[in-house]
């Protein structure tokens, strides 16, 4: 039906969309074949020439009545008869994003983030850009840019963005959003590492290491321990401290243990890269070196191991090193500790 009235000259497309097939009954269905078919009659034997100048005129009318057409958002035909699915940039594709979402009264059309941009639309020059853009010839400032995200999405998750490392550094919010496009990469946990490695070169290289965090594979994303919209913790944390972040996987870490170790409790960073290592278990240096760096070298606890020396202390460079005999290094409840010590033996 629908294939049928595109080959309709405009003056019979209407009667055609008017009466639809679908749900009618018997006899107003007969009724609309018969005027259909009399619509086609009439084209069939029309002259040709006819035809053409009767489309023609009949489009002309058309476009003198009705308003430019918005294509994917409320009211953006004020942009769009420019700026259409001829442009390079993908303009149109935010029709398949949220911010497409037309049904939704809260969602923006093109000038709730670019402004009306008056002077643009009449002239759209070099020097007459809109009042916003935000791409890599803008004249606006990160602020200004980032003013029209936050008109709507000020608070949730954002709460802490005033302030924040990045707000602080100009980092804007199409830094790592990309709005026109139907998959924005950095809410992809694929993908999201990409986004802040452009800025990041550290952590691209950290997260190569042999021992990480499974980050490439996705499995764990920046943004399950960081915030980048800013927090209330230290480093962006998702959470008040880098512990309460990382007890959101690691639980068993977080005891209650009878015999607590100190660095543990204050702050798993102090041994931990959680990043990525080239020492195993994600720590910053091997045992004994770890260990080391904290417990003073006048007992087994400095020595460096050696085969000739008396009680075996070469158990403390081989293998686990000091973890060959401190196994649980994040607090202990065992109750084979008969003096009660903090050995965190097993
Ligand atoms: C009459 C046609 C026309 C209309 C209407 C129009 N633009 Fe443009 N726009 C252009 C042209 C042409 C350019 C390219 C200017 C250049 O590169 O020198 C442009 C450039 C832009 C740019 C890129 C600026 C930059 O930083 O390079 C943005 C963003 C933009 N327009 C947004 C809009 C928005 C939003 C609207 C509606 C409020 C709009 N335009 C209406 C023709 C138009
Ligand atoms: C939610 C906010 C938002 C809405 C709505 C929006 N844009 Fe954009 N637009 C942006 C951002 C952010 C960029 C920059 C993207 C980038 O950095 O690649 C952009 C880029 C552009 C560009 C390319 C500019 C350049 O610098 O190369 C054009 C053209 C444009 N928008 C036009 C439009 C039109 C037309 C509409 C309406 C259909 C629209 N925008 C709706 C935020 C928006
Ligand atoms: C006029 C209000 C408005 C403006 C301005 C606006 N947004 Fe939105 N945005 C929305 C609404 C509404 C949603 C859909 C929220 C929902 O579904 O819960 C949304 C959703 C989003 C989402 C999530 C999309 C998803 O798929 O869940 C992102 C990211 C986003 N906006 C970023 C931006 C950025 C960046 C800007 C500025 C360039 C911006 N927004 C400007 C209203 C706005
Ligand atoms: C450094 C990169 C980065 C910057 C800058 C950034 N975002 Fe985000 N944004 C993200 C990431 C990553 C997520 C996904 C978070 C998640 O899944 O927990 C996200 C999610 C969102 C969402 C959807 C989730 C939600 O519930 O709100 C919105 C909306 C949003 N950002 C808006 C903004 C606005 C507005 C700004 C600027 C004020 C901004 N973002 C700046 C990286 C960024
Ligand atoms: C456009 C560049 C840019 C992008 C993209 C970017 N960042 Fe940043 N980030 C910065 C800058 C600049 C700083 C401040 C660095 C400094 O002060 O040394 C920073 C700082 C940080 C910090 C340290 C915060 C602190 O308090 O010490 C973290 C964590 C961070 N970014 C995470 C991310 C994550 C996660 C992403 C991706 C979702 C990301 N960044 C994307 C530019 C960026
Ligand atoms: C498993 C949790 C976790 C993940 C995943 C993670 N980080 Fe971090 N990141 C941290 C912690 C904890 C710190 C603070 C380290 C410290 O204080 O020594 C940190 C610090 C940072 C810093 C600041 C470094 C500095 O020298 O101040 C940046 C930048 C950063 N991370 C970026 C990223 C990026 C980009 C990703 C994703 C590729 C990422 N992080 C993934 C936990 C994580
Ligand atoms: C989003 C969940 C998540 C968060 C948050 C998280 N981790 Fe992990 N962690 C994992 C996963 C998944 C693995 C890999 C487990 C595996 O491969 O079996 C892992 C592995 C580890 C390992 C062992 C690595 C190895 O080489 O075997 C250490 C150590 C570790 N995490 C420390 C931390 C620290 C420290 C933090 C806080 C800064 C943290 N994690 C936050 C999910 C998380
Ligand atoms: C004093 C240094 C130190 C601190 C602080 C520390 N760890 Fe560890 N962690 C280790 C050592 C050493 C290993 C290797 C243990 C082994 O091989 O038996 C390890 C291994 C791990 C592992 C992988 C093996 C396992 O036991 O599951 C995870 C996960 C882990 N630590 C998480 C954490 C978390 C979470 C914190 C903070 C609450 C933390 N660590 C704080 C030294 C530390
Ligand atoms: C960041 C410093 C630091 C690092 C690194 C560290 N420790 Fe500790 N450790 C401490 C502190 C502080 C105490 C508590 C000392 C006290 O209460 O007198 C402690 C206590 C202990 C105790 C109990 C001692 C007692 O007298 O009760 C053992 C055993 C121990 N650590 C082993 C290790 C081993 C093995 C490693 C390496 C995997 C290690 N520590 C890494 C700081 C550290
Ligand atoms: C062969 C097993 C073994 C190895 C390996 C070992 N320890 Fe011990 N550690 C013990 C025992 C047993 C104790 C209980 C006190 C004692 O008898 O000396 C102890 C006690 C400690 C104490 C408590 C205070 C003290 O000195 O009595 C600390 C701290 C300690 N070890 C740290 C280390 C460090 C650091 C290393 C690695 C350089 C290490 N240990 C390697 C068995 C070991």
């Amino acid at each position: 039906m629908l294939c049928l009235h595109h080959f309709l000259p405009l003056g019979f497309r209407l009667a055609a969309v008017e009466f639809p097939f679908m749900d009618v009954t018997g006899a107003s269905r007969l009724r609309k074949l018969l005027l259909l078919m009399a619509a086609w009659l009439q084209l069939i034997f029309l002259p040709p020439g006819l035809l053409v100048i009767s489309q023609s005129a009949s489009a002309q009318d058309d476009a003198a009545k009705t308003p430019i057409q918005d294509m994917v958002l409320k009211g953006d035909a004020r942009c769009t008869r420019c700026h259409d699915e001829h442009e390079k940039y993908p303009v149109l594709s935010i029709g398949k994003t949220k911010h497409g979402t037309v049904a939704d009264s809260r969602t923006p059309t093109c000038t709730s983030c670019h402004g009306e941009s008056e002077v643009h639309v009449r002239n759209p020059e070099k020097h007459a850009f809109p009042e916003r853009s935000f791409g890599k010839n803008s004249t606006n400032s990160a602020q200004e840019k980032n003013q029209a995200c936050l008109a709507c999405h000020e608070g949730g998750i954002r709460m802490h963005w005033a302030g924040s490392r990045h707000a602080n550094q100009d980092v804007p919010c199409a830094a790592c959003h990309q709005v026109h496009a139907a998959h924005d990469k950095v809410r992809d946990r694929l993908t999201q590492s990409e986004v802040c490695f452009a800025c990041h070169k550290e952590q691209r290289i950290e997260i190569k290491r042999p021992y990480r965090h499974p980050i490439r594979e996705g499995k764990v994303a920046c943004s399950d321990c960081h915030n980048p919209h800013g927090s209330a913790g230290p480093s962006m944390m998702v959470r008040d401290s880098i512990n309460d972040t990382c007890y959101t996987c690691h639980m068993e870490k977080r005891g209650p243990f009878v015999r607590n170790h100190q660095p543990v409790q204050e702050n798993c960073a102090i041994c931990h890269n959680p990043h990525g290592t080239t020492a195993p278990n994600l720590l910053r240096w091997r045992s004994p070196f770890l260990c080391q760096e904290c417990h003073e070298p006048n007992t087994h606890q400095g020595a460096i191991g050696s085969f000739d020396a008396p009680g075996g202390r070469e158990q403390n460079t081989l293998a686990r090193g000091c973890l060959n005999c401190h196994t649980q290094i994040h607090g202990s409840n065992s109750p084979l500790d008969e003096r009660n010590e903090r050995l965190f033996q097993r």
